[in-house]
């Protein structure tokens, strides 16, 4: 464990919490200028800034506080993301790049345009430069140009699903990637992704650290599974939760519709069960959620098809919605296959209830109706809602804010309802997981009033 500092301003001992600066800022910020409207239409001084002393608790429980007190420790604590009054970049000599890396999801043209906006007109930042297929794109032998970002470009963009930049999975050379920073003048660099992208951009952080370059690397968490570490929400999570929650509709109309209805969902969630968890409860017409953090048998008097064949009995009809994580002991000896970042590409929990649901059913030579539905890249190719819409203007606002201040190697969460500077060393030291103690996974049980799902032996 880290030791933690004395007081919260001497940082004489290493703080995981703390965020790396490329130098003190000197350089008064361009939004100093600006006023706007008072209360009675006359003119002020605009005057949101941030200040650093204000941290963000990272438990906001009565018991944490105490206990910290009596331990005599500063609290564990974010730094809050914002404007700073003082930034380190001459925002006339910034050239800034842009990239999208890993699977698809709501709301990237929508970080992107906010970026670009914030950068163009509130610090004047004329150089933004898109780089395409994400790392990919910074690799010369990919012969992937650059793309000049203005405010123009990316006006209409958060219309659209997907990214304007393209985007691309696997590992590219660290060194060769900051040498294409070094070679093309960037002083920042916005990484807009999920934990893979992270990685990489902690890697290029680091890099440049060695290098003794000033080179600012912002990560913008991105991903529907919702699964980074000290981030409550990703961006593009409510958007996949609601298209998910209409494809739970359609499967439970699709159940009422046929005696002995069943209608089988497959959410994607590689290794958290947030989408199939969140969209269940939103719904309510689950009546049975799997996910991969709980286990769960499919045989057996405890198992699935005993407890889906008394539902069937009692009401008719049947929801099921699984997590494409989960259940994959099922498919122990078979071959484990990588996709281009590294994960393991998940065997098909879908298919399998499928098949095992119309076997059981055939045995019993009983009518069943299934109807499988699996919206797979649907839900992470829709254009964000108006929820994740408003949160991608934050967090791109946010990190404008943070790389011209000349904060690097950090990413921008949201914590306790406050916008806050994350490590990125912290967020991707684990992956984020439903607790099956927790307050979400307790609430999917009640509202389902789904029993345990093992067999006892
Ligand atoms: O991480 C987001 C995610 O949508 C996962 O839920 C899913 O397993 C994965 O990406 C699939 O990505 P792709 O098919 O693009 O590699």
């Amino acid at each position: 464990m880290p030791k933690k500092t004395s007081t919260s301003n001497e940082l004489e001992d290493f703080n995981e919490f703390e965020v790396e600066s490329l130098g003190p800022p000197k350089i008064d910020s361009p939004l100093l200028g600006y006023s706007r409207g008072g209360p009675g239409g006359e003119s002020i001084a605009w005057d949101a800034f941030t200040d650093e002393s204000h941290r963000v608790l990272k438990n906001a429980t009565m018991d944490s506080y105490i206990r910290f007190k009596e331990s005599g420790q500063p609290p564990d604590s974010f730094e809050p993301a914002g404007a700073r009054r003082k930034i380190y970049f001459d925002p006339s000599k910034v050239r800034a790049g842009i990239l999208t890396a890993g699977g698809l999801c709501p709301g990237l043209n929508d970080v992107i345009r906010s970026l670009v906006l914030t950068l163009f007109y509130r610090y004047r930042v004329q150089n933004i430069l898109g780089i395409k297929y994400g790392y990919q794109g910074l690799i010369p032998a990919f012969g992937h140009a650059l793309v000049q970002l203005t405010p123009v470009l990316v006006s209409e963009i958060h219309q659209f699903g997907g990214t304007i930049l393209g985007s691309s999975r696997g590992d590219q050379s660290v060194e060769e990637l900051v040498d294409s920073l070094e070679r093309l003048n960037m002083n920042i660099l916005f990484c807009i992704g999920g934990d893979g992208t992270l990685r990489g951009a902690h890697a290029v952080a680091s890099e440049i650290k060695n290098r003794q370059l000033k080179i600012s690397v912002v990560g913008i968490p991105k991903t529907i599974d919702n699964d980074i570490n000290l981030v409550s929400r990703s961006f593009g999570f409510e958007t996949a939760v609601a298209v998910a929650t209409e494809v739970i509709r359609s499967a439970h109309t699709e159940a009422l519709g046929a005696p002995f209805g069943v209608g089988l969902v497959k959410l994607m969630g590689r290794d958290s069960g947030f989408i199939a968890s969140t969209a269940a409860l939103a719904r309510g017409d689950a009546n049975f959620v799997l996910i991969p953090e709980v286990d769960f048998d499919i045989d057996g008097p405890g198992g699935l098809l005993t407890r889906l064949h008394d539902r069937l009995k009692s009401r008719g009809h049947a929801v099921i919605v699984v997590a494409e994580g989960a259940g994959q002991k099922f498919f122990q000896g078979a071959e484990v296959l990588k996709d281009a970042s590294g994960n393991t590409l998940h065997k098909d929990i879908g298919q399998l209830l499928a098949e095992a649901i119309r076997r059981y059913y055939k045995k019993l030579g009983q009518e069943m109706n299934l109807k499988y539905i699996d919206p797979s890249y649907i839900i992470r190719s829709a254009p964000a809602n108006s929820s994740d819409q408003v949160f991608c203007s934050f967090l791109g606002q946010k990190a404008a804010h943070a790389a011209m201040a000349g904060k690097t190697d950090l990413l921008i969460g949201q914590w306790n309802d406050h916008f806050v500077h994350v490590p990125i060393a912290m967020a991707i030291s684990e992956r984020k997981k439903v607790d099956p103690m927790g307050e979400l996974w307790n609430s999917v049980l009640e509202r389902t009033g789904q029993p345990e799902l093992v067999s006892l032996k």
